[in-house]
């Protein structure tokens, strides 16, 4: 499965969650392909702390731009179980790219008001990129750094089920501090020493529907 972590709006989430979904698939043995198509690096920088942290990091990781992410994940795919790809908050010719070899297309919104414009904008881009492929791919919106007491959240997950370009999943990822802590370290939330297990079961959560359900979609 190709998984891409995309957006139109910076700060939301993905390196984040690109960066625990790879390890996360590790974890469940799988063969895994990180691709940092951001050129601000921010996976590869995630990675390099990793390194010097574990002996193992589990995954491979590479970095690509432009069209190239197409080109060579198309080449790659066979390789891999999974390839998690984290691209940059723009639109940019390597989000394009990836949207065209994808199966996944995983979009976090953070519930700030100023956050949800940006979702009309990853609609229509969906819309042109579908057009363009023989086989769609899957979107879906998920609320990323939320405020567990915020009506903001209501708000926001409201608003992002208005858009059937991109199924809503009702799993938050709540804003903890556990997922900037572990990060900083090059490692996923439940790799800690004493890991957040609210932040845990949160990612397990959406981790789990996104595969199972495509998973058994797959295998039908
Ligand atoms: N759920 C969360 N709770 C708390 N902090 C978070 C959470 N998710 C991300 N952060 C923090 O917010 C900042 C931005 O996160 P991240 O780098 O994952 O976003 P991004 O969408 O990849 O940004 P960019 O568009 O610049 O690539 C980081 O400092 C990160 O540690
Ligand atoms: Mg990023």
């Amino acid at each position: 499965m190709v998984i891409l972590v995309g957006s139109q709006k910076g700060g939301v989430g993905k390196t984040t969650i690109a960066t625990n979904l790879a390890a996360w698939l590790v974890k469940q043995g799988a063969d895994v392909l990180l691709v940092d198509a951001d050129d601000q690096g921010s996976a590869a920088d995630f990675t390099a702390w990793r390194e010097s942290n574990l002996e193992k990091c589990g995954y491979t990781l590479v970095q690509l731009t432009g069209i190239n992410v197409r080109k060579q994940i198309e080449a790659l795919r066979p390789k891999y179980d999974h390839i998690v790809i984290d691209t940059g908050g723009r639109d940019t010719t390597s989000q394009r790219a990836a949207m065209f070899v994808c199966d996944i297309y995983l979009s976090p919104f953070a519930p700030r008001s100023y956050d949800l414009w940006t979702v009309t904008k990853v609609a229509t881009l969906i819309d042109e990129i579908q057009a363009g492929r023989a086989e769609p791919f899957t979107a879906y919106s998920f609320l990323s750094k939320a405020d567990i007491k915020s009506a903001d959240n209501r708000e926001v997950a409201q608003a992002l089920q208005d858009y059937p370009q991109l199924t809503f999943l009702p799993f938050a990822i709540s804003n903890r501090k556990a997922f900037a802590n572990s990060a900083s370290k090059g490692l996923a939330v439940f790799e800690m020493d004493e890991p957040d297990r609210k932040a845990v079961a949160e990612l397990d959560a959406l981790f789990n529907h996104i595969l199972h359900g495509n998973l058994a979609t797959t295998a039908a």
